[in-house]
C-alpha cells in the first residue's frame, strides 16, 4: 500500500503537471499553442529534464489572490540537455495567470539563470506572458527587473535564446530583446509594448495584433525577431539547429561537426558566377552554398536589411559566422538597417569566439536625407566599431565591389582583417568609375566636343586602373588574389592556422559604441 507521504508528492506532482487546469490546457491547445511543459519535452533530449521549483507558489493576497495559488506559479524552470548538452530553462505557462511574472516566478527564472552563469551553459527561454502580474504591482515589477539585469551580466558569458510563443507584452518583450536571438512562431506569437487597445487610445491607430507585433511584423519590419517559424515545432528545432552552432560559453569551443564534405572540394562554377557586368546582380547566397559545407546555412534575421546576409554555417566541420554583402537587394548597398543587423551579429561571433568569414561586394553607403536624418553615420559606424574590436579569427573575401567606407568597414586589412583574399574581379576603389570620374574629369569633360564620349573614356581608363584587386594587392591590404574555384579550401587552410589566435584590446572598463 502507498504510504501517506508518497501519495502526496504523487499528489501534488499531478497537480502541478496541469498548470491552470485542463479547461486552461484545452484553450491553449484551441489557439495552436502547445503547454509549456509540451514545449520542454520537444525541445530537451528525452529523460534528460531536472526541474526546479515545481511547488514554487506566489506569496500574495490582493485581489484574491490567496485562493488562486498554482503550483509552479506559472514558469516550469530546470536543467536538460539539447543534443546531449546542457541548457538551464524555464517555459512560461500562459494557462496560469496567461503566464503573466510574479516575484515569485521571476525568482525562479532568476535562478536558473545565475545556475547558468556558474555552470556556463545557455538560457533558452520559452515565452508565453501577459507581462507583469497586474494583482502584484510594484513587486513584479521589481521581479522584471532581476531578470534584465541577470540578462545583462550573462550577455557575451552564456548564449541566451528566446522564442516568445505567445501573446507578449510589457516586461515580457524587454527581456527576450536583451538576449542573443528571439524566435517567433507565425500567427501564434506576439510582442509589443503596449497591445492594440492601448494603442487606440493613444495613436487612435486601428492595428491588428499581427500587424502590430506578429512574426512577421517582427522579423521583416523591426528586425526584433531574428527568426520567424510557421509553428512551434519548428520553431523549436530551429532553436536546437542554432545552439549546435554556438559554444556554451564565452571560453568553451563550439562543437565540431564531421561533415564529411572535402575540404579541398573546388567549385568551378564559382569563377564565373561574378557577371561581366559590373552593374548586373548575383546572389551571393549561391557563393556561399558552394563555399560552406554540404551547403548548410542557418540564416540569421533572413527576412530584414536583406542587403546584406548573415548567419552561421561550418567550414571544415567548425562553426564560422558569416556576414555577406547581397548584391541582388539594392546592389548591396550598406544602409541602417543592415549596419545594425551586422554590428549586432559580428559582436555576438567575437564575445562568443566564432570565426568571421565576410564575402564583400559592396557598393558603399547608402545616400539621401532619409538615411542621413536617421543616423546613417552613428549607425553605419556601429558596424565599423564591432569589427574594428573583434578579436575572432577574420577573413575577408572580396569577389567583387569593395568602395569607398564599405571598403574600410568590411572587414578590412587595416582594422585588423586577419586574411585578406580578393577574386580577380575584385574593384577596389574610392567610389565607382561613373561617380569618381565625374568628379576628378568634371572640366575635361565639360570641356569636350563629345561629352559622353569623353566620359566613357574616363570610365573606361578608370576601371582599367582601379577595377581590379592588384593595386590594393600591391600594397599588402590585400594578401592573396585567389582563383574563385579555391576559396572553400583557402578558407580552410587560413581558418586551420588561425585558430588559436590570440589578439586583445586595450584594458579598459568597456568602450563606447555610437549607440
Ligand atoms: C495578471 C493576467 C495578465 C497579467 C493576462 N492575465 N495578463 N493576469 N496579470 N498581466 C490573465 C487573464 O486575467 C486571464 O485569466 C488569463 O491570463 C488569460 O488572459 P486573456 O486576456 O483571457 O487571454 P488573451 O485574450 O489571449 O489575451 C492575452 C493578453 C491579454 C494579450 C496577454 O491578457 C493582455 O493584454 N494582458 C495584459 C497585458 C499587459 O498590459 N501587461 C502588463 C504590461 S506592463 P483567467 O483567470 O481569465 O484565465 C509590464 C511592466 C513591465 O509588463 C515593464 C518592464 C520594462
Amino acid at each position: 500500500m502507498e504510504r501517506d507521504n508518497i501519495k502526496k508528492l504523487n499528489e501534488l506532482r499531478d497537480k502541478a503537471l496541469l498548470g491552470g487546469g485542463e479547461k486552461r490546457i484545452e484553450d491553449q491547445h484551441k489557439k495552436g499553442k502547445l503547454t509549456a511543459r509540451e514545449r520542454l519535452d520537444l525541445l530537451l533530449d528525452p529523460g534528460s529534464f531536472e526541474e526546479i521549483g515545481m511547488f514554487v507558489q506566489h506569496r500574495s493576497s490582493d485581489f484574491g489572490l490567496d485562493k488562486q495559488k498554482y503550483l509552479g506559479d506559472g514558469v516550469v524552470t530546470g536543467l536538460g540537455r539539447i543534443n546531449g548538452r546542457p541548457v538551464v530553462v524555464f517555459s512560461q505557462d500562459f494557462t496560469v495567470f496567461g503566464g503573466s511574472l510574479s516575484e515569485a516566478h521571476a525568482e525562479k527564472i532568476c535562478r536558473i539563470m545565475d545556475t547558468a552563469l556558474k555552470l556556463g551553459i545557455p538560457v533558452v527561454g520559452l515565452n508565453d506572458s501577459g507581462g507583469a502580474r497586474i494583482q502584484e504591482g510594484v513587486v513584479s515589477l521589481g521581479g522584471y527587473a532581476d531578470i534584465f539585469l541577470r540578462n545583462v551580466l550573462a550577455s557575451g558569458v552564456v548564449p541566451q535564446i528566446s522564442a516568445v510563443m505567445g501573446p507578449c507584452a510589457g516586461g515580457a518583450v524587454y527581456s527576450p530583446a536583451m538576449t542573443d536571438f528571439v524566435f517567433m512562431v507565425k500567427s501564434t506569437s506576439y510582442m509589443f509594448v503596449t497591445g492594440p487597445n492601448v494603442v487606440k487610445t493613444v495613436t487612435h491607430e486601428d492595428v491588428s495584433f499581427e500587424d502590430l507585433g506578429g512574426a512577421t511584423t517582427h522579423a521583416t519590419k523591426s528586425g526584433v525577431a531574428q527568426f520567424a517559424a510557421e509553428n512551434e515545432v519548428q520553431c523549436i528545432e530551429s532553436i536546437k539547429k542554432l545552439l549546435s552552432y554556438l559554444p556554451s560559453n564565452n571560453v568553451d569551443d563550439a562543437p565540431v561537426f564531421e561533415s564529411g564534405d572535402d575540404p579541398n572540394r573546388m567549385d568551378e562554377t564559382l569563377n564565373t558566377v561574378v557577371p561581366e557586368n559590373p552593374n548586373k546582380p548575383y546572389d551571393m547566397h549561391d557563393v556561399l552554398k558552394k563555399v560552406i559545407d554540404n551547403a548548410e546555412f542557418m540564416e540569421v534575421h533572413e527576412q530584414y536589411a536583406q542587403n546584406i546576409i548573415v548567419g552561421f554555417a561550418r567550414l571544415g566541420g567548425r562553426s564560422i559566422g558569416i556576414v555577406a554583402n547581397q548584391p541582388a537587394v539594392l546592389a548591396g548597398v550598406l544602409d541602417i538597417d543592415s549596419s545594425l543587423k551586422a554590428a549586432r551579429f559580428v559582436r555576438f561571433c567575437d564575445a562568443f569566439n566564432i570565426p568571421l568569414v565576410v564575402f564583400e561586394d559592396v557598393p558603399g553607403f547608402l545616400p539621401g536625407t532619409e538615411q542621413e536624418w536617421r543616423g546613417i553615420i552613428k549607425h553605419g559606424a556601429k558596424l565599423l566599431y564591432a569589427f574594428c574590436e573583434a578579436t575572432v579569427p577574420r577573413i575577408t573575401v572580396i569577389t567583387r565591389k569593395a568602395y569607398g567606407g564599405a571598403y574600410d568597414v568590411m572587414n578590412s586589412k587595416h582594422i585588423r582583417g586577419d586574411m585578406n583574399f580578393a577574386w580577380p574581379t575584385a574593384e577596389i576603389a574610392v567610389m565607382g568609375p561613373k561617380g569618381a570620374v565625374e568628379i576628378i574629369f568634371k572640366k575635361d569633360i565639360e570641356h569636350a566636343a563629345d561629352k559622353e564620349k569623353a566620359l566613357e573614356q574616363k570610365i573606361q581608363e578608370y576601371r582599367e586602373k582601379f577595377a581590379n584587386p592588384y593595386i590594393a594587392a600591391e600594397r599588402g591590404y590585400i594578401d592573396e588574389v585567389i582563383m574563385p574555384s579555391e576559396t572553400r579550401p583557402r578558407l580552410i587552410k587560413a581558418l586551420y592556422f588561425l585558430e588559436n589566435k590570440v589578439d586583445a584590446n586595450p584594458k579598459k572598463k568597456h568602450g563606447n559604441i555610437p549607440l
